[in-house]
């Protein structure tokens, strides 16, 4: 391999593969959105306004698990049934860890005390392991296309 193609490789090592910039903006955004239900929550913002923050935040985490599964699909992603499969453990996770927190506060009048930590713990058991694991899948495999691709064969 020539010097060139070294640097190449190097440098695209580094760089996000776009796929994997849109997975981890959209991991960005949906902990923003977990961050306002939190405070709505604290704050005692109405029932109705809580509810349509939970539809909110199942309908774009939806979409993100959908988008996943359709890059995994597309790139013969050799993980891609584990992944799946802990995407049903997360969706159903995630729905019961915002409705119970949602039901303390307001149908049983407890204390609110919010959904970091179980959003954290969640996070942890699929983001940090099965959606890394997806990023660097998809960025190697760019890096590797690309030195091929710069390096002409
Ligand atoms: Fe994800
Ligand atoms: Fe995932």
């Amino acid at each position: 391999m020539s010097p060139g193609g070294i640097d190449l490789m190097t440098q695209h090592a580094q760089a996000d593969h776009p796929d994997s910039a849109i997975i981890n903006r959209a991991h960005g955004h949906l902990h923003e959105m977990v961050e306002n239900f939190d405070a709505a929550l604290r704050h005692g913002k109405s029932k109705t306004h809580i509810t349509m923050l939970i539809d909110d935040l199942v309908a774009f985490l939806e979409s993100h698990i959908e988008l996943e599964n359709y890059l995994m699909t597309t790139c013969n992603y050799p993980l891609i049934n584990a992944h799946i499969e802990e995407h049903g453990q997360f969706r159903q996770r995630f729905r019961a860890i915002l409705e119970q927190a949602a039901d303390e506060c307001y149908d049983r009048g407890g204390e609110c005390k919010g959904v970091m930590p179980e959003i954290a713990r969640l996070h942890d058991t699929h983001v940090t392991y099965y959606d890394d694991l997806l990023c660097r899948y998809l960025r190697d495999r760019y890096s590797f296309h690309a030195v091929h691709d710069g390096l002409g064969i």
